[in-house]
């Protein structure tokens, strides 16, 4: 239930959001409250039924503003990492929503606590993490995730989604669709091994095993893993602190076996991702399909496709919101027409 609260909402008015987001996009918010405290949630969301708009920001890494804000931007602050209970073999952690992501994988590494090694340097909050069912190199947040908690948005309820509560898919879950806009994550709750062996460790990815080269597999560590994926990552993907992006623009799409060794029989050197066992559908390399329609280091205007990785788009800096939308659209229509595929975005475009 929520309770109206004396203390005074420290809401600030016309805030530039570009330091909230990594793409780096220069728009404003009307209003913008940071929240540090359960309580000052709680707060926040009696008075956020003062606004006709409001919207939730962790780290500003999966989302791009094409123009002013004319609501009430709440930027989820919460802190904290502790240990929920453990035994001899596993510990599960909990961690409060506005801890960095990569923070966390770092706390988790140095503790020899292993599950979320190859999710290594993923920008973002602990918060957006579920939303997206965040995954790298062959591993995802639902393999490790034990719960989530979170406040409803119009009662000021909390909540517990228990991980088949929460309907992982690829870059999917219920907080996405069925709850969009109507839960606040506020903490996930994690599984993760004790000093695991080499045998625990996911290193089956490709770009992985290229990684750790020599090294003898039985004797990996999640340090090295980590330290691979960290390593592949700079070599890769622009660091958002100096060409302004969100990771992957689209989703890779999956499509019916038919239409993939279409688009095979027609282009034999697409990379094909391996097919999960029964699976209905294949993904296709969307990196890829960008790159043979001509947009890999494409620039237009202040944005394009990245040098290294077409999937990433990015802000060479002054980019307006439209003016990335725009191009992700062309570069939509070139793969629809190319390959008959429609790409998916995967950042929220607010
Ligand atoms: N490729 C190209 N050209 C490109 C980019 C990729 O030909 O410009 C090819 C690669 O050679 C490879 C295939 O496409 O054969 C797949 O590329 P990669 O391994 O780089 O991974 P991805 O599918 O492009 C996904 C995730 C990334 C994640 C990597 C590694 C999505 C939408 N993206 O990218 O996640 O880091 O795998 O696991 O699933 C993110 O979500 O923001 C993100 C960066």
């Amino acid at each position: 239930m929520l309770v109206s609260r004396e203390l005074p909402m420290n809401i600030q008015h016309d805030v530039s959001l570009k330091p909230y987001n990594t793409f780096g996009i220069d728009v404003f918010a009307h209003a913008f409250v940071g929240v540090t405290t359960h309580e000052e949630l709680d707060d926040t969301l009696f008075h956020v039924c003062g606004f006709e708009r409001s919207f939730v920001l962790g780290g500003g890494s999966n989302v791009l503003f094409t123009r002013n804000f004319d609501g009430l931007v709440v930027h989820l602050a919460l802190r904290g990492i502790r240990v929920y209970s453990e035994d001899d073999e596993f510990v599960t952690i909990e961690s409060s929503a506005g801890e960095r992501w990569d923070d966390l994988v770092q706390y988790c590494v140095e503790r020899n606590w292993g599950g979320i090694e190859n999710l290594s340097l993923i920008p973002g909050t602990v918060g957006a993490a579920p939303v997206q069912n965040i995954g790298a190199y062959g591993v995802e947040l639902q393999d490790t995730i034990v719960c989530v908690q979170g406040v409803m948005r119009q009662t000021g309820d909390q909540r517990i989604f228990t991980r088949e509560q929460c309907r992982f898919g690829y870059r999917d879950s219920v907080f996405k669709r069925e709850l969009r806009d109507q839960c606040i994550v506020t903490s996930i709750r994690l599984r993760l091994r004790k000093n695991p062996r080499a045998e625990h460790l996911s290193v089956r990815y490709g770009a992985i095993a290229a990684e750790l080269g020599q090294k003898l597999l039985s004797e990996c560590t999640i340090r090295d893993v980590s330290e691979a994926v960290r390593r592949i990552r700079r070599s890769k993907l622009p660091n958002p602190a100096e060409l302004g992006n969100a990771g992957s623009f689209f989703k890779n799409p999956e499509v019916t076996h038919e239409v993939a060794e279409r688009i095979k029989r027609e282009f034999p050197a697409m990379p094909l991702f391996p097919a999960l066992k029964d699976a209905p559908l294949v993904k296709l390399p969307a990196g890829w399909l960008i790159e043979q329609c001509g947009w890999k280091g494409k620039r237009i205007g202040n944005t394009g496709a990245h040098i290294q990785q077409a999937l990433v788009l990015v802000n060479y800096g002054g980019a307006s919101g439209n003016e990335v939308f725009a191009c992700a659209q062309a570069i939509q229509e070139s793969v629809q027409v190319r390959f008959g595929v429609r790409l998916e975005m995967e950042v929220n475009i607010v």
